[in-house]
């Protein structure tokens, strides 16, 4: 046995199911970065005193989590660092010295980038989409050392800001593309490679191919003991749409829908796939998905892809307030779940999606959902949570009382004491 580094690419093996369906399998194979097979939980939901999960009992729903979240440590974890593996596998057999990427200030993606990044060699170029963009430049107020950010500065990545206005009005593949240049111009490196907002193109999506040949591979083992047991809805939340296009594609063909199919999938129904969107709206996530899949190399006539991706994964308005944005219920909501279960949710993906699943898309037709099986997909991202102490402080104070031990007798009397003395 010897131990792999993080940059020893190796040679990406499709599954037999994608043979021949997906053609642009990424030549230069993966980089061993993720802790996969990321497990999968069954959440208990017999909890007194947690509305939401309490009505899935009675509705006999059991509910698994995919622990996407564990996929690596604080630096890695989430659903990025399976795109990563091949996006950096690309970035080194392209002779890549530097890597550039785009987000919003709290980004997920950027703060794995930067840190897979590190990883393997390579210095990371963030560019962070903020409203404080001129007062951080005029130092008037700082981005501060808090949860991604925190770790985006461990790892020394060099900052770029610029607000949401100019984003929108350069889109984000234009400004990678221009730092790319502009580290050329300043010789500050000589091959930046670019990755656009979120990881989610041809190249990036095979890591959740991989994902759900992963699961599949779960599912059989789980199988020999429980040959009845199937899954009847997947949930996940999609924000650029990579991990979408990757999990509604492979779930597609792994259930044989162009083809073969994963030995797991015979006599079993293909599971409802339901991507929630914390921005932007479901037909921008089809036309994504569409695109990604013919990036991907999708063994269909051009004009049949976005029917294939729209039979494939139902897409749910789910982004609330705003992405980012965070409403009462959906914070109450993640505490909650916390509480009752030991895992943490974060307030932009997974929490925000889960809650709008379970609260508005299961409510709209219970019955329908009755004695089901729903796999979540928990893309991790709790880093997020750092931003919303503010707001989660009162629920938390309650949540959680803090009391004083007295072990010597000398606050006798005094509220809030456990007397020890
Ligand atoms: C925690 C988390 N979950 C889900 C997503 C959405 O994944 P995708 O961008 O592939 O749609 C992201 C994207 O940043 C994320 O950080």
């Amino acid at each position: 046995m010897s131990f792999q580094s993080p940059d020893d690419a190796y040679p990406y093996q499709l599954p037999k199911w994608a043979e021949g369906k997906l053609t642009n399998v990424p030549p230069h194979g993966r980089l061993h970065l993720a802790n996969l097979p990321t497990p999968i939980h069954k959440v208990r939901t017999a909890t007194s005193g947690n509305k939401i999960l309490s009505r899935l009992n009675e509705l006999n729903i059991s509910i698994y989590f995919k622990r996407d979240d564990a996929t690596g440590g604080v630096e890695l974890g989430g659903n990025k660092v399976r795109k990563l593996e091949f996006l950096l596998a690309d970035a080194l057999a392209k002779e890549c010295d530097a890597v550039v990427t785009i987000g919003g200030e709290q980004s997920n993606h950027c703060r794995a980038t930067a840190a897979a990044s590190r990883m393997v060699g390579l210095s990371p170029h963030l560019i962070l989409r903020t409203q404080r963009a001129d007062a951080v430049h005029d130092q008037t107020e700082s981005l501060g050392f808090t949860g991604n950010v925190l770790f985006d500065r461990m790892v020394g990545s060099t900052i770029y800001t610029c607000t949401a206005g100019e984003y929108g009005r350069l889109g984000s593949n234009k400004l990678v593309q221009e730092v790319c240049n502009y580290l050329i111009k300043s010789k500050t490196h000589n091959q930046p490679y670019p990755i656009g907002v979120g990881g989610s193109n041809g190249v990036g999506s095979f890591g959740y191919i991989n994902g759900v040949d992963e699961l599949m591979n779960q599912l059989q083992s789980f199988q020999e003991a429980s040959p009845d047991f199937g899954l009847d809805h997947i949930v996940f939340a999609t924000g650029s749409g990579g991990t979408a296009a990757g999990i509604s594609l492979g779930i597609s063909l792994a259930y044989g829908k162009l083809g073969n199919a994963h030995p797991a999938s015979r006599g079993k129904d293909m599971p409802n796939i339901h991507a929630c969107g914390v921005c932007d709206t479901p037909d921008y996530f089809y036309n994504t998905m569409a695109d990604i899949a013919k990036e991907m190399g999708i063994a269909l006539e051009e004009s049949k892809v976005l029917e294939f991706v729209r039979d494939s994964v139902t897409v749910h308005q789910g982004k609330g307030k705003g992405y980012g944005f965070s409403t009462n219920e959906e914070l109450d909501f993640i505490t909650q779940f916390s509480l009752s279960t030991g895992i943490a949710l974060d307030p932009v993906y997974s929490g925000k999606a889960l809650y709008h699943f379970l609260t508005n898309v299961l409510e709209e037709d219970p019955e329908a959902y009755r004695n089901s099986n729903i796999l979540f997909w928990h893309t991790g991202g709790a880093l997020g949570i750092y931003e919303k102490g503010n707001d989660l402080s009162q629920t938390l104070e309650s949540m959680s009382p803090v009391t004083r031990i007295d072990i010597y007798g000398k606050k006798a009397g005094e509220s809030n004491v456990v007397d020890l003395s």
